[in-house]
């Protein structure tokens, strides 16, 4: 395997009784870069995504992290090892402040360096992670607010920045922009490109609106009844006669739909 494989799936599976969600699907997630996966609904994107991230156990195939077999793994040892997983439901606590909010989301999966610290002394730590989280998506001045008090793109950005918190390598991005307001899209979308970018992270990005997927992709695999159909670099994907023919075609005719 190569060193700069980060995450990787071998003829990975998941049946729900007769139906088959997942089917052998075998992908290769370079560190540090941005990997899309796309397909029409039910194509089983969020299914895998929860299979990588332990969320639900696989019915077939291997998960590898860095080399370790992680198939097996529980979500919480997964988040411990440095996936972070986002979900389409918010878990933000509504009458904690933001801070509050991200603390705890850096307290509940602290870092094996805090690990010396003993329970009081780690809460500074926290603290101060916790800030450092909320400048960077740009919640400073909200940062002692009710959550609840946050417009709608306030609350992706905490979500975001609750992801963040205990500094994952990897980051799950399930559908970020749902239900956002399209002018609200090209700042979260800068916002998750500079995490990457400045904080070398993987992101894996399940994203409806092919712009943005097209934009911010180094490699996009396309999923079709729980298979791979195609994977390759956005140009390849885009000039691809199969794709068009079961998904992008369908898409950019219905063109802009999908982002409002
Ligand atoms: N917990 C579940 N139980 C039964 N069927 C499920 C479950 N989760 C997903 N499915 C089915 O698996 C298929 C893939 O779903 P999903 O992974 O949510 O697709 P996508 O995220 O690409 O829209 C769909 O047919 C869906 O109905
Ligand atoms: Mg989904």
């Amino acid at each position: 395997m190569s060193e700069n494989i980060i995450l990787e799936t071998q003829n990975v599976r998941r049946e729900f009784g007769a139906l088959v969600a997942v089917d052998d699907v075998s992908i290769q997630v370079q560190a540090h870069t941005f990997h899309s996966i796309i397909g029409p609904n039910g194509a089983g994107k969020t299914t895998l995504f929860n299979l990588l991230s332990g969320n639900l156990p696989v019915t077939g195939g291997k998960i590898y992290f860095k080399g370790q077999d992680i198939t097996r793994l529980p979500v919480h040892h997964t988040a411990h090892l440095g996936i972070g997983r986002s979900f389409q439901i918010t878990n933000i606590f509504p009458n904690l402040t933001v801070l509050e909010n991200i603390r705890l989301a850096a307290q509940a999966l602290g870092k094996d360096n805090f690990r010396f610290f003993n329970a009081a002394s780690k809460f500074p730590v926290y603290e101060e992670r916790a800030w450092e989280v909320i400048e960077q998506v740009g919640l400073t001045d909200q940062a002692l607010l009710p959550a609840r008090t946050l417009p709608h793109g306030g609350q992706r950005k905490l979500e975001l920045g609750m992801l963040l918190a205990p500094d994952p390598e990897v980051l799950l991005l399930d559908e970020p922009t749902a239900g956002m307001a399209s002018e609200q899209v090209p700042e979260l979308i800068a916002l998750i490109e500079s995490i990457q970018e400045v904080g070398g992270k993987t992101v894996m990005l399940v994203e409806h609106n092919m712009n943005v997927v097209m934009s911010v992709s180094d490699r996009i695999t396309v999923m079709h009844w729980g298979s791979v159909l195609a994977e390759g670099a956005p140009d390849e994907i885009t000039s691809n006669e199969v794709v068009q023919q079961a998904y992008l075609g369908q898409l950019y005719e219905i063109g802009g739909k999908k982002d409002s």
